[in-house]
């Protein structure tokens, strides 16, 4: 993104996201383009950035979405999703979410347990309509990434066994009210080995087969989402090699291909801005206290995540240790730990990169901070995609309450 930070800042201040749009563009054509002529739908995982303008933005680009809860769903069709490309998936929905997607007419309801399935049964007979389905398989694979974002294993709570997805699918044939037309597996986050994907596609490529012998027609293969990004040095998988690893696995089945990146799609389309507010030294201890943290951008102090850091305008200057920390009131308040800074002064910028994906959705607003404003750039042109959040903001919920509270 070539920006002109310092004018971003001055216009639109600090924390900030700042997202480049024509980089969406671009992943969504080389994962879309690496799938070639097979049929295929690139279901964007809403979870990782939400905000409305994305969404749009993929959603002209020919994209689906891939939701996790109701709210996700309703953000979708708002932004213009085909309702016949949105899944909802999700290890625990409410009556009152399935209920709703139903009403929506979506394209799949993704099953992650038995119970579920006839939860989603019980209300489709209510309303009189038939539930298209997938159900999640846990295909016990490693993925070979970080615990808290490793979600194929059967340590896991997602999903559910080969055996018990068998006999499902046989349930869900005879029912009335359901119609198991999809498959669908979710191994884990920011992978950046190949092996695990190629091997889970295997496994569930062949459930569809000997489903097909029993007469249960798969139509769509949802690989889930998982492909990982460069933070720092990781080496990652190109597009057309994972296409390539999962049509090697599937031949001769006649599926849609479903994919639902987030991180992929959206995590080096975004920075994160902060400014410094002071310098300070405790003991031999030097931190640089910015007006981002945690609650803005919670990833390095709930996963340790790394984000690269660099000051603008600095080039050229000496660098010395430093962690860079925020004002919250935690000591695992920080962006980052040990990072080679020059000496920082009030009002200096800090681009804190990779931050499109999982940063403003995770963000809250702990020790009443208003959430940071969001900016597109597109062509070369900026647009505020979403406005600073105000302390009115925050309090509206609590206010419209006041005359309840009689004490
Ligand atoms: N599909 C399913 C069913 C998922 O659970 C996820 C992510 C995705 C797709 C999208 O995965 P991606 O392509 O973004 O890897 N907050 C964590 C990541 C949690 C991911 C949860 N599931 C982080 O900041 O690293």
């Amino acid at each position: 993104m070539s920006l002109d930070i310092t004018t971003l800042v001055k216009k639109y201040n600090t924390p900030l996201y700042i997202y480049d749009f024509n980089n969406i563009t671009n992943r969504y054509e080389e994962l879309k383009g690496a799938f070639g002529g097979k049929k295929s739908l690139v279901a964007y995982a809403v979870k990782s950035n939400s905000n409305l303008a994305v969404i749009r933005h993929l959603a002209n680009l020919g994209a689906g979405a891939d939701c996790v809860s109701i709210g996700e769903v309703n953000r979708a069709l708002k932004a213009g999703v085909k309702k016949y490309r949105i899944i909802f998936s999700g290890v625990g929905k409410r009556d009152s979410e399935i209920r709703e997607a139903l009403e929506r007419d979506i394209l799949l309801i993704n099953l992650e347990s038995e119970a579920e399935m006839k939860r989603v049964e019980m209300i489709a007979k209510e309303l009189n309509v038939e539930a298209r389905i997938s159900i999640r398989v846990n295909p016990n694979v490693d993925p070979k990434t970080h615990p808290y974002i490793s979600t194929g294993l059967h340590e896991n709570k997602f999903g559910v066994s080969l055996d018990s997805a068998k006999r499902m699918y046989i349930y869900a044939k005879k029912s009335e009210h359901l119609n198991p037309i999809g498959i669908h597996f979710h191994i884990g986050s920011q992978l950046t080995e190949l092996s695990p994907i190629t091997e889970a596609c295997g496994i569930v490529a062949d459930l569809v087969r000997s489903l097909d012998a029993i007469g249960i027609d798969i139509k769509f293969f949802d690989v889930g989402g998982g492909l990982g990004v460069v933070y720092d040095d990781e080496t990652t998988i190109r597009p057309a090699d994972y296409a390539k690893a999962i049509l090697s696995q599937i031949k001769g089945l006649d599926v849609t291909i479903l994919s639902e990146p987030g991180r992929y799609m959206m995590a080096n389309a975004g920075i994160f801005l902060t400014s410094v507010l002071y310098e300070k030294v405790n003991g031999k201890k030097r931190f640089v206290i910015v007006d981002g943290a945690m609650n803005d951008l919670l990833r390095p102090s709930l996963y340790g995540a790394y984000h690269k850091i660099e000051a603008i305008r600095k080039e050229g200057e000496e660098k010395s240790i430093a962690d860079v920390v925020g004002p919250v009131c935690e000591s695992g308040d920080f962006l980052g730990k040990n990072v080679m800074l020059p000496k920082m002064n009030h009002h200096d910028i800090l681009v804190v990169h990779s931050a499109g994906a999982y940063g403003f959705t995770m963000s809250s607003n702990y020790n009443t901070r208003g959430r940071s404003a969001e900016v597109a750039i597109f062509d070369g042109k900026d647009y505020l995609i979403r406005e600073r959040e105000t302390f009115e903001d925050q309090i509206r919920l609590e206010e419209s309450c006041d005359s309840n509270w009689q004490s």
